[in-house]
């Protein structure tokens, strides 16, 4: 049986320091559904014309595109011990989605970390955010910032700031997160999956309680 995890959580949590974090720690696939749309979108292909007149406003991709998307990377050979899905399931559409892909795959949900901060926390996560060109790295100027200005500590790609950033988006985003994705967790609470985490916490010791609700 292969490990299939889905972060949850708002925006700006952290959900894509800790999956990057625990997919390097435990060797599943991390895939995020944010960092495909946003590889169509530096690669211009059709879907990224589309998903950014979405992601620019604030606003969820269409549930349909963007189950096709994540279920062609699942399907890929890094994901067949398990992955670590980031962003996605957002919908109780692409929930279903989730489970009928994975059903398919032979395989089911292990375990829906919750990680919840306060708003306010977000706000100043995402103000301070840098992410790298390359991979995706990410990177906070106050909180984790990289040893050299505007450089991926990584793989030395240039950093920039994320256009859905600006305050008035990030503002959007989390209205959107509370109404088309809040209601997940209840789902997966009934569900036996869901675990709360608090992402209030230094980064390391975020990581550290994932891999204890893991080992659990
Ligand atoms: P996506 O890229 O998924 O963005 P998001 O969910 O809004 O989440 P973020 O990436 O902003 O935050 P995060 O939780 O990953 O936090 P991070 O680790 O970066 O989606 C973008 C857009 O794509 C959506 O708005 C939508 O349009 C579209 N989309 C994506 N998936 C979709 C789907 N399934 N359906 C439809 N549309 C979809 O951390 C934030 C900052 O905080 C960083 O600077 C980091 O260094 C810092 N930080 C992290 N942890 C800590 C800590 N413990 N202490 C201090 N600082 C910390
Ligand atoms: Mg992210």
């Amino acid at each position: 049986m292969a490990t299939f995890i889905v972060l949850l959580g708002p925006p700006g949590v952290g959900k894509g320091t800790q999956a990057k974090r625990l997919a390097k720690q435990t060797g599943l696939a991390h895939v995020s559904s944010g960092d495909l749309f946003r590889k169509h979108i530096k690669d211009k292909t059709d879907l990224g014309v589309l998903a950014k007149s979405y992601i620019s406003k604030g606003e969820l991709v269409p549930d349909d595109l963007t189950i096709a998307m994540v279920k062609e990377r699942i399907t890929c050979p890094d994901c067949e011990t398990g992955a670590i899905l980031d962003g996605f399931p957002r919908t109780p559409v692409q929930a279903e989605a989730t489970t009928a892909m994975l059903g398919e795959l032979g395989e089911e949900l292990t375990l829906v970390p919750y990680i919840i901060a306060p708003e306010k926390v977000l706000i100043e996560r995402l103000s301070g955010r840098w992410t790298c060109r390359a991979s995706g790295h990410i990177f906070h100027t106050k909180f984790n910032p990289p040893a050299k200005e505007g450089i991926c500590d990584v793989d030395g790609s240039e950093l920039y700031q994320r256009d859905d950033d600006k305050p008035e988006t990030v503002k959007k985003r989390i209205q959107v997160y509370l109404k088309q994705t809040s209601p997940l967790v209840e789902h997966y609470r009934e569900e036996g999956l869901l675990i709360e985490v608090r992402g209030d916490q230094e980064i390391e010791e975020v990581t550290k309680d994932l891999l204890d609700a893991l080992k659990k």
